[in-house]
């Protein structure tokens, strides 16, 4: 016998929880999907008839969205009636790293999930598949277990759990869910498990679709992050040693990845990786190493971040250093706060550490980015009336800047954070005008291809990994 999925909930409206679901509508017409939220503005984004305001930014969503919402896609804050009515329920809330308690600062906090957990215990009605779709720490399968069958009294409803980790990347979303590498699914209980497969089977080829236990799903998706990562530190490692050499990363990189068992993906120095997966996913690991007793296995984990802090650090004080040792009063032009090209997303982002640093130094930083709001960087960057003031020689503070042009007005340096395309398009040479001499660029993506041109116009330039 094989569950018919008639109606899916997905609790959690954010970056993961509205594009897988948007993703599966699409590919699934007959199946109902309500994915809902206690976040009001959120839900309400979702709904706006004006698409380029929803909450996430993701190449070709809007599109998926007009086809699908009031069609079989809806958002909303009824958390109670959809659970109720739902034959699957994915959990897609936060797990962000806990700020206090027991392993503050490295652990998960699964308040959001059992809360979720205990919403579903409550509402749910007959035989529910539930769906971990947050990253998650290992066993955490056996911790809603615990909770949903915590109710003996209650005869008529069942629950299985499964763990279908979500492995889409910011701005490559809909392309990532539409053609995933692999599906993988942890579970027991076959007949929920060809559930789930019966879903991705719509539009994921069998052979990308995997099936483990429980534990093996979970751990998988956090060594999957943690191995990511682990190449960018190894690569921002290496672009150090180019810089003391002579050497140039760009070239290092590509002869390094041509190497079939090394491979070409993942190996861009930058300023760090960001993002809301990476730093929270290793750090996890490293305290679940941390409990078994496998304190070297955590040593190894922990470099990785390490090294990620170690870059923002040292492009800082480059900065500074060319900058003639001071920037306290000087103007400053960011392009780009995003943490990574084609997203809105700044949490974590590299940017803001190395903001942060140069406030400190008393810049004055002027921001643009294509995508990110006013509004999201108030979020990350202390307010300006927080930065100290003249009586310790810094003015450090911020200002919004709506065009690049605005933002590189009457600045000493333009700061590439991020790998947005249109950077590498720009007419460098108006935008040369309207800086104060001598005039620098800090290219920490190295999307600048023609070096000696900028040099032409009477930049300096320094890019990572390579000067
Ligand atoms: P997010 O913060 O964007 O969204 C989570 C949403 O859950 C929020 O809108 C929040 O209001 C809602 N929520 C929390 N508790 C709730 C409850 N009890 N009832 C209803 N709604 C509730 O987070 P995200 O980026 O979508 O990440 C979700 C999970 O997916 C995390 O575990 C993350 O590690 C993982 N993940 C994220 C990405 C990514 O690219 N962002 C990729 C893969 C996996
Ligand atoms: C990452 C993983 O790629 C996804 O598979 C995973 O599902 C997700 O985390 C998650 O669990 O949240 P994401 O953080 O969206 O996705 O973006 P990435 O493309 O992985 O980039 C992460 C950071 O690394 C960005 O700051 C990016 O600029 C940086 N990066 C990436 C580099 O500096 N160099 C590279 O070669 C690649």
């Amino acid at each position: 016998m094989e569950y018919q999925i008639n109606k899916i909930c997905c609790i959690g409206a954010g970056y993961v929880g509205g594009p897988t679901m948007a993703v599966i509508s699409d590919q699934c017409p007959e199946i109902e999907v309500n994915v809902v939220d206690l976040n009001v503005s959120r839900v309400a984004a979702w709904n706006s008839n004006d698409l380029s305001s929803l909450p996430v930014f993701e190449p070709g969503l809007a599109d998926i969205i007009s086809r699908r919402r009031g069609v079989n896609l809806f958002f909303s804050c009824d958390v109670e009636k959809n659970i109720a009515l739902a034959d699957m329920i994915f959990i897609s809330v936060n797990t962000p790293i806990k700020t206090s308690g027991i392993g503050a600062g490295m652990a998960s906090d699964l308040k959001w999930v059992e809360s979720s957990t205990r919403q579903i215990l409550k509402h749910a009605k007959g035989k529910t598949i539930v769906v971990e779709k947050s990253t998650l720490p290992v066993k955490t399968a056996k911790t809603i277990k615990s909770i949903l069958e915590s109710n003996i009294d209650n005869l008529t409803n069942s629950f299985s759990i499964l763990s279908n980790p979500e492995f889409l990347a910011e701005g490559t979303a809909i392309n990532d869910l539409t053609n995933p590498d692999r599906v993988l699914i942890g579970g027991e209980d076959n007949y929920a498990i060809n559930a789930l497969i019966n879903i991705y089977k719509n539009w994921v080829p069998n052979e990308k679709i995997i099936t483990t236990n429980l534990w093996s799903s979970e751990l998988s998706k956090l060594s999957a992050n943690a191995f990511l990562a682990q190449r960018i530190s190894s690569i921002n490692s290496i672009s150090a040693i180019c810089e003391t050499t002579g050497s140039n990363i760009n070239d290092v990189s590509k002869a390094i990845g041509m190497d079939r068992r090394i491979g070409s993906e993942f190996l861009k120095a930058g300023p760090g990786f960001g993002g809301s997966c990476f730093k929270k996913d290793i750090l996890n690991l490293v305290y679940l190493c941390q409990y078994y007793g496998l304190n070297e296995v955590a040593k190894y984990w922990q470099s990785v971040v390490n090294i990620n802090s170690w870059q923002k650090e040292r492009i800082s004080k480059i900065i500074v250093k060319n900058l003639f040792g001071t920037i306290s009063g000087k103007k400053i032009g960011i392009f780009g706060f995003s943490f990574k090209a084609n997203t809105n997303d700044t949490r974590e982002s590299p940017a803001i550490e190395i903001c942060k640093a140069l406030l400190e130094e008393g810049a004055i930083l002027q921001i643009y980015d294509p995508k990110v709001s006013h509004d999201s960087i108030k979020r990350e960057l202390p307010a300006n009336d927080e930065l100290e003031r003249p009586q310790n020689d810094k003015c450090g503070h911020w200002i919004y800047s709506t065009t690049s042009l605005e933002s590189a007005k009457e600045s000493d340096a333009i700061i590439i954070l991020t790998d947005w395309d249109e950077f590498r398009n720009y007419n460098w040479k108006k935008i040369y005008e309207v800086m104060r001499s001598p005039s620098w660029i800090f290219d920490t993506r190295n999307i600048i291809k023609n070096p000696n041109h900028i040099k032409s116009l009477g930049f300096n330039l320094w890019q990572l990994g390579i000067n």
